[in-house]
């Protein structure tokens, strides 16, 4: 067995002093951080929480209000505090994107953000890219394809799709499927998804 071998043993008092002059160099650099610190801590803003504040989500055309601890999500938000459903929760630890929304147009997963931190955007559920009770064109082709079973992700999917063709209306298949790659439809109606990209690409019937 190989002992460990003492270090401490063999320092020779150069070594020490340089050691020292390490440390009390060290401890400089410590103090100014401490006060670098101190005198950032002054002028950083207040904080929010732990407790419930109050905050304004403008939410598929409406400005909604609640009052929310700063912990929770903006899918969360959404659900349990403002009843608004279209965005759902499926693995609620972004894997799925069965929570995906548009904040600012760009997709995103709703159980990934805090709610806090999405006052002040746009956000779009799949409810609110409809035109009163109309489908949005996306939705109407899903609906024709049949290409949706339990329907948990399709507005996920969706909303994804409308992110893509909104920057780029000449998406193309390609585009469509790199667009939904962090969607996952646990029924596998991929095969219907992908006459509806061809649809919306202007390659299918
Ligand atoms: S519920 Fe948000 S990614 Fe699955
Ligand atoms: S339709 Fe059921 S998970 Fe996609």
């Amino acid at each position: 067995m190989v002992e460990p071998i003492d270090t401490t043993m063999r320092l020779g008092r150069r070594s020490f002093l340089k050691g020292s002059g390490v440390a009390a160099a060290a401890a400089t650099v410590a103090g100014t951080m401490a006060e670098e610190v101190a005198h950032g801590a002054d002028a950083a803003p207040p904080s929010s929480g732990p407790g419930a504040v109050e905050i304004t989500l403008s939410v598929d055309g409406k400005e909604l209000k609640s009052s929310i601890e700063p912990r929770v999500t903006l899918l969360d938000a959404l659900r349990d505090y403002l009843n608004v459903t279209a965005a759902k929760r499926v693995c609620d630890r972004g894997t799925c994107g069965a929570c995906t929304v548009l904040i600012d147009g760009k997709s995103i997963y709703a159980c990934s953000m805090l709610a806090i931190e999405a006052q002040g955007k746009k956000i779009t559920t799949a409810r609110g890219l409809m035109k009163g009770d109309e489908l949005h064109p996306i939705q109407q082709i899903f609906w024709e394809k049949d290409a949706s079973q339990c329907g948990f992700c399709t507005p996920g999917f969706v909303t994804a799709c409308a992110a893509v063709l909104a920057k780029n209306p000449k998406a193309t298949f390609e585009d469509m499927k790199r667009a939904v790659d962090g969607n996952i439809c646990r029924c596998g109606t991929y095969e219907q998804m992908f006459q509806v990209f061809e649809q919306l690409t202007g390659k299918g019937a």
